[in-house]
């Protein structure tokens, strides 16, 4: 209802503030604040983003929401407090993590994901919200509410997979980034981002579910009618990692700034599985791009990667291009 949905807006804005204070203000935040401090978070960038610390104690929120006369089975069904094993009371869903506030299209907070300081393997990194009233996960995207006007601006909006790298890239004055919560992109969200923008640039993570998710979102981005570029980084980084470690300059030059249209992703795609100097891969390397390329309607493109293809492999465009009418054939 209206005042459930009222309530549970109510409840998160003070969940953060809570969080932020007690991220900025005691000593209980003091280690959560050097760590973010270490990776180059500003307190001013902090502020910004509402980041915030969540106690080990069981039952801090619990207690400050129950104190502010909240319906506490409201708040577990807006996924803050989890009810006790004996039903005798509410703890708290996010313990001893680094609060990052989810916000939906009209900047209100709707939902947390919190972060371990030290990694574990009991414990997933990032606990997020559970699905609730005012939080549907298919339909928000990190920032989006605060990169709309940039994105429409520059009509483009570059999209990550994590967070932090759209926190990262604000560093590097990239500020028309949105983020999935890892590797899940919906039509929706697909649907909201052509709304604002028409061209969309895909920058994933460099390591192995990074390139599958990049090929995945650029496949359903294309069938969306959008414009579409993939943004590669070297080795296992992500856009935070290449930031730290090269810079912004570097990252909105070379990395935003040099994307690679699909299907000269798909032949870095191909390649990454492969050795060129064994026969066999070769032979299947160009198996993969010829196909790719019927799929292509256009001739340029055809002559362009065809080129490409026979400089790689040593074959000559003229093989490559009979091999390819051959192949086109048996398709249709
Ligand atoms: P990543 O593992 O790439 O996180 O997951 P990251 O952004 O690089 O985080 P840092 O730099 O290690 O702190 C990308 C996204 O996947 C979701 C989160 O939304 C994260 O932003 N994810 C990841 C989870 O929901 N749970 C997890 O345990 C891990
Ligand atoms: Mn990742
Ligand atoms: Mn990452
Ligand atoms: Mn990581
Ligand atoms: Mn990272």
């Amino acid at each position: 209802s209206q005042n459930e949905f009222k309530s549970m807006l109510e409840a998160h804005a003070l969940a953060a503030n809570f969080y932020s204070h007690l991220l900025l203000n005691t000593v209980e935040g003091e280690e959560a604040l050097q760590y973010l401090e270490k990776r180059g978070f500003t307190r001013e960038r902090i502020e910004n983003y509402g980041i915030g610390w969540s106690l080990h104690d069981r039952e801090a929120l619990s207690g400050l929401l129950k104190r502010k006369n909240f319906d506490m089975k409201e708040m577990e069904r807006a996924g803050l407090c989890i009810m006790k094993d004996d039903g005798t009371g509410y703890f708290d869903r996010f313990r001893g993590r680094i609060m990052f506030p989810l916000r939906d299209d009209n900047g209100n907070i709707v939902a947390f994901s919190g972060r371990i300081l030290h990694g574990s393997k009991q414990e997933a990194k990032y606990l997020n919200s559970p699905e609730t009233p005012i939080f549907e996960k298919s339909k928000i995207l990190y920032n989006f509410h605060n990169a709309r006007l940039n994105v429409r601006k520059t009509g483009k909006v570059i999209l990550f997979e994590g967070f932090m790298d759209t926190i990262s890239a604000d560093r590097a004055e990239v500020t028309n980034s949105v983020a999935v919560m890892g590797t899940s992109l919906s039509d929706t969200h697909l649907l909201k981002l052509k709304r604002i923008a028409k061209e969309l640039i895909i920058c994933c993570d460099g390591d192995d579910a990074g390139w599958e998710a990049a090929k995945r979102f650029s496949e359903m981005a294309m069938k969306k009618g959008m414009d579409v570029q993939i943004a590669l980084l070297p080795g296992n980084m992500d856009p935070d990692d290449y930031i730290t470690q090269y810079g912004g300059e570097a990252f909105r030059e070379k990395v935003i700034g040099n994307p690679h249209s699909f299907m000269s992703f798909m032949m870095a795609y191909a390649k990454r599985s492969k050795n060129l100097s064994y026969e066999n891969d070769v032979l299947q390397y160009i198996h993969e791009v010829l196909e790719e390329l019927s799929l292509r309607s256009s001739p340029v493109e055809r002559d362009l990667y065809i080129r490409q293809l026979s400089s790689e492999t040593g074959i000559s465009a003229e093989a490559l291009q009979q091999q390819f009418i051959k192949m086109a054939g048996q398709q249709s």
